[in-house]
Protein backbone atom coordinates (compact mmCIF):
# COMPACT_ATOMS: atom_id res chain seq x y z
CA UNK A 1 0.00 0.00 0.00
CA UNK A 2 1.49 3.48 -1.03
CA UNK A 3 2.50 5.95 1.89
CA UNK A 4 0.03 8.61 3.08
CA UNK A 5 1.87 11.93 3.59
CA UNK A 6 0.46 14.91 5.74
CA UNK A 7 -0.25 16.58 2.50
CA UNK A 8 -2.75 13.39 1.19
CA UNK A 9 -6.20 13.77 1.40
CA UNK A 10 -7.92 10.88 2.96
CA UNK A 11 -12.04 10.91 3.19
CA UNK A 12 -13.03 8.09 5.34
CA UNK A 13 -17.19 7.51 4.55
CA UNK A 14 -17.34 5.43 7.62
CA UNK A 15 -15.33 7.23 10.16
CA UNK A 16 -18.36 9.18 12.56
CA UNK A 17 -16.25 12.20 13.32
CA UNK A 18 -15.36 12.83 9.28
CA UNK A 19 -19.28 12.42 9.28
CA UNK A 20 -19.80 14.91 11.68
CA UNK A 21 -18.45 17.89 9.81
CA UNK A 22 -17.42 16.38 5.90
CA UNK A 23 -17.23 19.43 4.24
CA UNK A 24 -13.23 20.69 4.91
CA UNK A 25 -12.27 17.30 3.18
CA UNK A 26 -14.88 17.54 0.46
CA UNK A 27 -13.14 21.39 -0.51
CA UNK A 28 -9.73 19.42 -0.49
CA UNK A 29 -10.82 16.90 -2.65
CA UNK A 30 -13.01 18.98 -5.27
CA UNK A 31 -9.70 21.33 -5.35
CA UNK A 32 -6.93 18.82 -5.14
CA UNK A 33 -8.35 15.26 -6.36
CA UNK A 34 -11.43 15.87 -8.16
CA UNK A 35 -11.58 11.85 -8.64
CA UNK A 36 -10.17 10.60 -5.69
CA UNK A 37 -9.78 6.30 -4.66
CA UNK A 38 -10.24 5.53 -1.04
CA UNK A 39 -7.80 2.21 -1.22
CA UNK A 40 -9.20 1.20 1.71
CA UNK A 41 -12.46 0.51 0.93
CA UNK A 42 -11.71 0.41 -3.08
CA UNK A 43 -14.31 3.32 -3.76
CA UNK A 44 -13.75 6.01 -6.27
CA UNK A 45 -15.52 9.87 -5.57
CA UNK A 46 -16.32 12.51 -7.59
CA UNK A 47 -17.13 15.96 -5.72
CA UNK A 48 -17.54 18.93 -8.38
CA UNK A 49 -20.45 19.84 -9.33
CA UNK A 50 -19.44 19.23 -12.90
CA UNK A 51 -19.02 15.77 -12.28
CA UNK A 52 -21.26 14.49 -10.20
CA UNK A 53 -24.29 16.13 -12.28
CA UNK A 54 -23.64 14.14 -15.33
CA UNK A 55 -22.70 10.94 -13.53
CA UNK A 56 -26.08 11.06 -11.86
CA UNK A 57 -27.72 10.74 -15.29
CA UNK A 58 -25.26 8.52 -17.30
CA UNK A 59 -27.18 5.46 -16.09
CA UNK A 60 -25.64 3.75 -18.24
CA UNK A 61 -22.20 3.96 -17.17
CA UNK A 62 -23.24 4.71 -13.34
CA UNK A 63 -25.31 2.01 -12.50
CA UNK A 64 -28.05 1.36 -9.53
CA UNK A 65 -28.56 -2.53 -10.13
CA UNK A 66 -26.00 -3.33 -7.28
CA UNK A 67 -27.22 -1.00 -4.94
CA UNK A 68 -26.98 2.21 -4.52
CA UNK A 69 -25.58 2.55 -0.87
CA UNK A 70 -21.56 2.17 -0.53
CA UNK A 71 -22.09 -1.02 2.28
CA UNK A 72 -24.88 -2.42 -0.21
CA UNK A 73 -22.48 -2.54 -3.50
CA UNK A 74 -19.54 -3.38 -1.32
CA UNK A 75 -21.36 -6.48 0.95
CA UNK A 76 -23.30 -7.73 -2.38
CA UNK A 77 -26.17 -8.68 -1.56
CA UNK A 78 -29.22 -9.56 -3.55
CA UNK A 79 -31.63 -7.07 -4.27
CA UNK A 80 -35.38 -7.90 -4.25
CA UNK A 81 -37.62 -6.44 -7.14
CA UNK A 82 -39.30 -3.61 -6.53
CA UNK A 83 -36.70 -1.65 -5.05
CA UNK A 84 -36.67 1.29 -8.09
CA UNK A 85 -33.52 2.88 -5.83
CA UNK A 86 -31.36 -0.48 -6.45
CA UNK A 87 -32.85 -0.86 -10.13
CA UNK A 88 -31.48 0.04 -13.32
CA UNK A 89 -33.74 0.16 -16.98
CA UNK A 90 -35.70 -1.66 -18.17
CA UNK A 91 -36.94 -3.47 -14.88
CA UNK A 92 -35.93 0.36 -12.82
CA UNK A 93 -38.63 2.17 -15.88
CA UNK A 94 -41.61 -0.31 -15.61
CA UNK A 95 -41.30 0.38 -11.61
CA UNK A 96 -41.07 3.81 -11.43
CA UNK A 97 -43.73 4.36 -13.66
CA UNK A 98 -46.02 2.38 -11.31
CA UNK A 99 -45.07 4.43 -8.58
CA UNK A 100 -45.34 7.44 -10.19
CA UNK A 101 -48.99 6.50 -11.05
CA UNK A 102 -50.15 6.18 -7.38
CA UNK A 103 -47.48 8.79 -5.79
CA UNK A 104 -48.01 11.69 -7.97
CA UNK A 105 -47.22 15.51 -7.23
CA UNK A 106 -50.39 16.65 -7.16
CA UNK A 107 -51.47 13.94 -4.56
CA UNK A 108 -48.65 14.98 -2.58
CA UNK A 109 -50.00 18.85 -2.72
CA UNK A 110 -53.52 17.97 -1.72
CA UNK A 111 -51.69 16.75 1.61
CA UNK A 112 -51.11 19.77 2.82
CA UNK A 113 -53.86 20.39 5.28
CA UNK A 114 -53.19 16.68 6.57
CA UNK A 115 -49.37 17.58 6.84
CA UNK A 116 -50.11 20.57 8.84
CA UNK A 117 -52.80 18.87 11.43
CA UNK A 118 -50.22 16.09 12.03
CA UNK A 119 -47.53 19.06 12.88
CA UNK A 120 -49.75 21.31 14.89
CA UNK A 121 -50.38 17.97 16.53
CA UNK A 122 -46.58 17.59 17.54
CA UNK A 123 -45.83 21.17 18.37
CA UNK A 124 -48.80 22.21 20.23
CA UNK A 125 -48.70 20.66 23.76
CA UNK A 126 -45.39 22.07 23.77
CA UNK A 127 -45.70 25.75 23.31
CA UNK A 128 -45.83 26.58 27.13
CA UNK A 129 -42.56 24.40 27.58
CA UNK A 130 -39.96 26.65 26.51
CA UNK A 131 -38.32 23.66 25.13
CA UNK A 132 -38.46 21.35 21.82
CA UNK A 133 -36.50 19.16 20.17
CA UNK A 134 -36.53 19.49 16.21
CA UNK A 135 -36.02 16.26 15.33
CA UNK A 136 -37.64 13.95 18.30
CA UNK A 137 -40.86 16.17 18.75
CA UNK A 138 -41.08 16.79 14.75
CA UNK A 139 -38.59 15.64 12.28
CA UNK A 140 -39.03 11.70 13.70
CA UNK A 141 -43.33 12.56 14.12
CA UNK A 142 -44.90 14.48 11.05
CA UNK A 143 -43.31 12.36 8.16
CA UNK A 144 -43.70 8.95 9.60
CA UNK A 145 -47.47 10.19 10.69
CA UNK A 146 -48.15 11.76 6.49
CA UNK A 147 -46.66 8.83 4.91
CA UNK A 148 -48.49 6.01 7.16
CA UNK A 149 -51.73 8.38 6.74
CA UNK A 150 -50.96 7.81 2.45
CA UNK A 151 -50.49 3.93 3.11
CA UNK A 152 -53.08 3.70 5.31
CA UNK A 153 -51.46 2.35 8.20
CA UNK A 154 -52.99 2.96 11.77
CA UNK A 155 -51.66 5.96 13.92
CA UNK A 156 -50.90 3.16 16.55
CA UNK A 157 -48.61 0.86 14.71
CA UNK A 158 -46.31 3.86 13.45
CA UNK A 159 -44.78 3.91 16.22
CA UNK A 160 -43.29 0.72 16.22
CA UNK A 161 -42.45 0.66 12.65
CA UNK A 162 -40.59 4.17 12.89
CA UNK A 163 -38.31 2.29 14.98
CA UNK A 164 -37.78 -0.67 13.12
CA UNK A 165 -36.53 1.83 10.55
CA UNK A 166 -34.29 3.38 13.32
CA UNK A 167 -33.00 0.29 14.37
CA UNK A 168 -32.15 -1.38 11.27
CA UNK A 169 -30.18 2.04 9.75
CA UNK A 170 -28.29 2.65 12.48
CA UNK A 171 -24.40 1.72 11.83
CA UNK A 172 -23.82 2.39 16.11
CA UNK A 173 -25.91 -0.79 15.77
CA UNK A 174 -25.73 -2.44 12.62
CA UNK A 175 -23.21 -4.16 10.24
CA UNK A 176 -23.38 -4.01 6.78
CA UNK A 177 -25.35 -6.84 6.19
CA UNK A 178 -27.72 -6.80 9.36
CA UNK A 179 -28.97 -3.54 7.36
CA UNK A 180 -30.03 -5.98 4.73
CA UNK A 181 -30.70 -9.52 6.39
CA UNK A 182 -32.71 -6.73 8.06
CA UNK A 183 -36.81 -7.45 8.52
CA UNK A 184 -36.92 -3.50 7.33
CA UNK A 185 -36.20 -4.95 3.97
CA UNK A 186 -37.95 -8.17 4.05
CA UNK A 187 -40.72 -5.58 5.11
CA UNK A 188 -42.85 -8.64 6.97
CA UNK A 189 -43.95 -5.55 9.14
CA UNK A 190 -46.37 -4.32 6.73
CA UNK A 191 -47.76 -7.98 5.39
CA UNK A 192 -50.86 -8.00 8.08
CA UNK A 193 -51.86 -4.59 6.30
CA UNK A 194 -52.04 -5.65 3.10
CA UNK A 195 -53.54 -8.72 3.62
CA UNK A 196 -56.57 -6.55 5.81
CA UNK A 197 -56.07 -4.23 2.85
CA UNK A 198 -56.95 -6.33 0.20
CA UNK A 199 -60.01 -7.43 1.83
CA UNK A 200 -61.05 -4.32 2.91
CA UNK A 201 -60.27 -1.55 -0.42
CA UNK A 202 -60.11 1.85 0.54
CA UNK A 203 -59.06 5.16 -1.26
CA UNK A 204 -55.55 4.99 0.37
CA UNK A 205 -52.15 4.45 -1.75
CA UNK A 206 -52.03 0.64 -0.43
CA UNK A 207 -55.46 0.17 -2.19
CA UNK A 208 -54.04 1.49 -5.62
CA UNK A 209 -50.94 -0.54 -5.01
CA UNK A 210 -53.34 -3.40 -4.74
CA UNK A 211 -55.43 -3.01 -7.92
CA UNK A 212 -53.38 -0.98 -10.30
CA UNK A 213 -52.18 -2.86 -13.69
CA UNK A 214 -49.43 -2.79 -15.81
CA UNK A 215 -47.14 -4.43 -18.12
CA UNK A 216 -44.02 -6.52 -16.79
CA UNK A 217 -40.91 -7.30 -18.47
CA UNK A 218 -42.80 -10.16 -20.24
CA UNK A 219 -44.88 -7.96 -21.79
CA UNK A 220 -47.97 -9.40 -19.40
CA UNK A 221 -50.24 -6.90 -18.38
CA UNK A 222 -50.90 -7.65 -14.70
CA UNK A 223 -51.05 -6.70 -10.76
CA UNK A 224 -48.36 -6.98 -8.48
CA UNK A 225 -47.90 -9.81 -5.92
CA UNK A 226 -47.88 -9.82 -2.52
CA UNK A 227 -43.89 -9.50 -2.68
CA UNK A 228 -43.78 -6.30 -4.85
CA UNK A 229 -46.04 -4.73 -2.91
CA UNK A 230 -44.18 -4.92 0.33
CA UNK A 231 -40.78 -4.30 -1.37
CA UNK A 232 -43.24 -1.22 -2.54
CA UNK A 233 -43.93 -0.01 0.59
CA UNK A 234 -41.12 -0.58 2.83
CA UNK A 235 -39.41 1.03 0.20
CA UNK A 236 -41.26 4.30 0.44
CA UNK A 237 -41.56 4.01 4.41
CA UNK A 238 -38.00 4.15 4.21
CA UNK A 239 -37.06 6.47 1.71
CA UNK A 240 -39.71 8.84 2.70
CA UNK A 241 -39.33 9.15 6.41
CA UNK A 242 -35.05 9.24 7.49
CA UNK A 243 -34.48 11.93 4.96
CA UNK A 244 -37.01 14.25 5.72
CA UNK A 245 -36.63 13.78 9.76
CA UNK A 246 -32.83 15.00 8.69
CA UNK A 247 -34.34 18.23 6.78
CA UNK A 248 -36.38 18.93 9.67
CA UNK A 249 -32.81 18.79 12.38
CA UNK A 250 -31.24 20.70 10.09
CA UNK A 251 -33.73 23.51 9.57
CA UNK A 252 -33.75 24.00 13.05
CA UNK A 253 -29.96 23.79 13.48
CA UNK A 254 -29.13 26.53 10.72
CA UNK A 255 -31.78 28.69 11.85
CA UNK A 256 -30.07 29.07 15.57
CA UNK A 257 -26.78 29.23 13.63
CA UNK A 258 -28.11 32.27 11.65
CA UNK A 259 -30.53 34.48 13.53
CA UNK A 260 -30.91 37.88 11.36
CA UNK A 261 -31.81 35.31 8.62
CA UNK A 262 -34.14 33.11 11.12
CA UNK A 263 -35.68 36.73 12.00
CA UNK A 264 -36.42 37.79 8.53
CA UNK A 265 -38.21 34.75 7.83
CA UNK A 266 -40.26 34.90 11.23
CA UNK A 267 -41.24 38.26 9.71
CA UNK A 268 -42.08 37.74 6.57
CA UNK A 269 -43.44 34.09 6.12
CA UNK A 270 -43.42 33.73 1.91
CA UNK A 271 -39.71 33.79 2.33
CA UNK A 272 -39.77 30.24 3.31
CA UNK A 273 -40.08 28.24 0.45
CA UNK A 274 -36.39 29.72 -0.91
CA UNK A 275 -34.97 28.93 2.39
CA UNK A 276 -36.07 25.40 2.52
CA UNK A 277 -34.40 25.11 -1.34
CA UNK A 278 -31.08 26.48 0.93
CA UNK A 279 -31.61 24.18 3.52
CA UNK A 280 -31.64 21.30 0.85
CA UNK A 281 -28.63 22.20 -1.00
CA UNK A 282 -26.90 23.63 2.65
CA UNK A 283 -27.00 20.50 4.17
CA UNK A 284 -28.49 17.58 2.25
CA UNK A 285 -29.58 14.99 4.25
CA UNK A 286 -28.68 12.05 1.58
CA UNK A 287 -24.94 13.07 0.91
CA UNK A 288 -23.74 10.01 -0.92
CA UNK A 289 -25.38 8.31 -3.92
CA UNK A 290 -22.67 5.18 -4.65
CA UNK A 291 -23.20 3.43 -8.04
CA UNK A 292 -20.91 1.01 -10.33
CA UNK A 293 -19.41 1.31 -13.27
CA UNK A 294 -20.68 -0.71 -15.67
CA UNK A 295 -17.76 -0.07 -18.21
CA UNK A 296 -14.38 1.79 -18.58
CA UNK A 297 -14.69 5.43 -17.96
CA UNK A 298 -11.81 8.18 -18.40
CA UNK A 299 -12.39 11.21 -15.57
CA UNK A 300 -9.72 13.67 -15.17
CA UNK A 301 -7.11 11.93 -17.19
CA UNK A 302 -7.39 8.69 -15.60
CA UNK A 303 -9.58 5.09 -16.34
CA UNK A 304 -12.09 4.19 -13.91
CA UNK A 305 -12.04 0.68 -14.81
CA UNK A 306 -15.45 -1.38 -15.30
CA UNK A 307 -16.52 -2.65 -12.16
CA UNK A 308 -15.43 -0.13 -10.03
CA UNK A 309 -17.67 1.63 -7.17
CA UNK A 310 -18.00 5.26 -7.88
CA UNK A 311 -19.54 7.53 -4.49
CA UNK A 312 -21.20 10.29 -6.02
CA UNK A 313 -20.91 12.87 -3.66
CA UNK A 314 -23.95 15.39 -4.19
CA UNK A 315 -23.64 17.21 -0.84
CA UNK A 316 -20.20 18.28 -1.91
CA UNK A 317 -21.33 19.19 -5.23
CA UNK A 318 -24.09 21.61 -3.62
CA UNK A 319 -21.28 23.50 -2.26
CA UNK A 320 -18.79 23.55 -5.17
CA UNK A 321 -17.86 27.12 -5.81
CA UNK A 322 -17.36 26.79 -9.07
CA UNK A 323 -20.65 26.12 -9.61
CA UNK A 324 -22.65 28.22 -6.73
CA UNK A 325 -21.08 31.53 -5.40
CA UNK A 326 -19.11 31.32 -2.07
CA UNK A 327 -21.13 27.78 -2.09
CA UNK A 328 -20.29 27.69 1.91
CA UNK A 329 -22.30 31.26 2.66
CA UNK A 330 -26.05 29.60 4.05
CA UNK A 331 -28.37 32.74 2.41
CA UNK A 332 -32.10 32.04 2.32
CA UNK A 333 -32.38 34.47 -0.61
CA UNK A 334 -29.93 32.66 -2.89
CA UNK A 335 -31.26 31.95 -6.34
CA UNK A 336 -30.59 28.09 -7.12
CA UNK A 337 -30.89 27.00 -10.42
CA UNK A 338 -30.63 23.10 -9.68
CA UNK A 339 -29.19 21.22 -6.34
CA UNK A 340 -28.36 17.81 -6.16
CA UNK A 341 -29.96 17.08 -2.80
CA UNK A 342 -33.12 14.81 -4.16
CA UNK A 343 -30.54 13.48 -6.97
CA UNK A 344 -30.89 14.42 -10.97
CA UNK A 345 -32.08 11.93 -13.98
CA UNK A 346 -34.33 8.44 -13.68
CA UNK A 347 -33.42 7.85 -10.14
CA UNK A 348 -34.62 11.91 -8.55
CA UNK A 349 -36.31 11.61 -5.91
CA UNK A 350 -40.25 10.34 -6.21
CA UNK A 351 -40.98 12.22 -3.14
CA UNK A 352 -39.33 15.38 -3.58
CA UNK A 353 -42.50 17.40 -3.55
CA UNK A 354 -43.87 15.89 -0.21
CA UNK A 355 -40.50 16.14 1.74
CA UNK A 356 -40.81 20.06 0.23
CA UNK A 357 -44.10 20.45 1.20
CA UNK A 358 -43.02 18.80 4.65
CA UNK A 359 -40.05 20.92 5.08
CA UNK A 360 -41.85 24.11 4.31
CA UNK A 361 -45.15 23.44 6.69
CA UNK A 362 -43.18 22.38 9.73
CA UNK A 363 -40.89 25.57 8.93
CA UNK A 364 -44.15 27.99 9.25
CA UNK A 365 -45.68 26.15 12.20
CA UNK A 366 -42.41 26.02 14.16
CA UNK A 367 -42.10 29.93 12.96
CA UNK A 368 -46.19 30.53 14.18
CA UNK A 369 -44.89 29.79 17.89
CA UNK A 370 -41.63 30.58 18.29
CA UNK A 371 -39.34 33.31 16.53
CA UNK A 372 -35.89 32.55 18.65
CA UNK A 373 -33.95 29.62 19.28
CA UNK A 374 -30.81 28.55 21.06
CA UNK A 375 -29.88 25.10 20.51
CA UNK A 376 -28.99 23.35 23.59
CA UNK A 377 -25.76 21.39 22.54
CA UNK A 378 -24.62 19.12 25.61
CA UNK A 379 -27.75 17.38 24.25
CA UNK A 380 -27.95 17.10 20.79
CA UNK A 381 -26.42 14.20 18.85
CA UNK A 382 -25.99 13.55 15.47
CA UNK A 383 -27.19 9.85 14.13
CA UNK A 384 -24.83 7.80 11.85
CA UNK A 385 -26.92 5.70 9.75
CA UNK A 386 -25.65 4.25 6.26
CA UNK A 387 -27.78 6.40 4.25
CA UNK A 388 -28.54 9.74 5.87
CA UNK A 389 -26.51 12.43 7.70
CA UNK A 390 -27.50 14.47 10.13
CA UNK A 391 -29.15 15.35 13.49
CA UNK A 392 -31.13 12.21 16.30
CA UNK A 393 -31.47 14.88 18.99
CA UNK A 394 -31.40 18.91 18.64
CA UNK A 395 -33.08 20.01 21.44
CA UNK A 396 -33.80 23.98 21.55
CA UNK A 397 -34.75 26.25 24.02
CA UNK A 398 -37.46 28.18 22.42
CA UNK A 399 -38.98 31.69 23.02
C1 LIG B 1 -34.89 8.76 -4.49
C2 LIG B 1 -33.31 12.17 -1.41
C3 LIG B 1 -37.73 12.39 0.63
C4 LIG B 1 -39.06 8.53 -1.98
C5 LIG B 1 -34.10 9.71 -3.87
C6 LIG B 1 -32.75 10.06 -4.27
C7 LIG B 1 -32.30 11.00 -3.38
C8 LIG B 1 -33.37 11.26 -2.44
C9 LIG B 1 -30.92 11.64 -3.36
C10 LIG B 1 -31.97 9.51 -5.47
C11 LIG B 1 -31.09 8.36 -5.10
C12 LIG B 1 -30.16 7.93 -6.20
O1 LIG B 1 -29.94 8.65 -7.18
O2 LIG B 1 -29.61 6.82 -6.07
C13 LIG B 1 -34.38 12.52 -0.59
C14 LIG B 1 -34.33 13.59 0.40
C15 LIG B 1 -35.58 13.65 0.96
C16 LIG B 1 -36.40 12.63 0.33
C17 LIG B 1 -33.10 14.42 0.72
C18 LIG B 1 -36.09 14.58 2.05
C19 LIG B 1 -35.56 15.73 2.36
C20 LIG B 1 -38.49 11.39 0.07
C21 LIG B 1 -39.87 11.12 0.39
C22 LIG B 1 -40.23 10.00 -0.32
C23 LIG B 1 -39.09 9.60 -1.11
C24 LIG B 1 -40.71 11.94 1.36
C25 LIG B 1 -41.54 9.26 -0.38
C26 LIG B 1 -42.41 9.19 0.54
C27 LIG B 1 -38.03 8.26 -2.86
C28 LIG B 1 -38.06 7.16 -3.81
C29 LIG B 1 -36.85 7.22 -4.53
C30 LIG B 1 -36.11 8.37 -4.01
C31 LIG B 1 -39.18 6.14 -3.99
C32 LIG B 1 -36.37 6.27 -5.63
C33 LIG B 1 -36.58 6.86 -7.00
C34 LIG B 1 -35.96 6.00 -8.09
O3 LIG B 1 -35.02 5.24 -7.84
O4 LIG B 1 -36.44 6.09 -9.24
N1 LIG B 1 -34.47 10.48 -2.77
N2 LIG B 1 -35.63 11.97 -0.60
N3 LIG B 1 -38.06 10.47 -0.85
N4 LIG B 1 -36.86 8.97 -3.01
FE1 LIG B 1 -36.29 10.52 -1.88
Amino acid sequence: MALMNDSDVYYDPFDFAIDDDPYPVWQRMRDEKPLYYNERYDFFALSRYEDVSPALTDWQTYRSGKGSVLEIIRANVEIPPGVILFEDPPRHDIHRSLLARVFTPKKMTALEPKVREFTTRCLDPLVEGGEFDFVRHLGAQMPMRTIGFLLGIPESDQEAIRDQIDRSMNLEHSTAQDVYDDEFLSGSMFADYIDWRARHPSDDLMTELLTAEFEDETGTVRRLTRAEILTYVTLLTGAGNETTTRLIGWTGKLLAAHPDQRRQLAADHSLIPNAIEEILRYEAPSPIQARYVAQDVELHGQTVPEGSVMALLNASANRDDRHFDSGDTFDIRRKIDRHLTFGYGIHFCLGAALARLEGRVALDEVLNRWADWEIDWPNAKMAHTSTTRGWERLPALVR
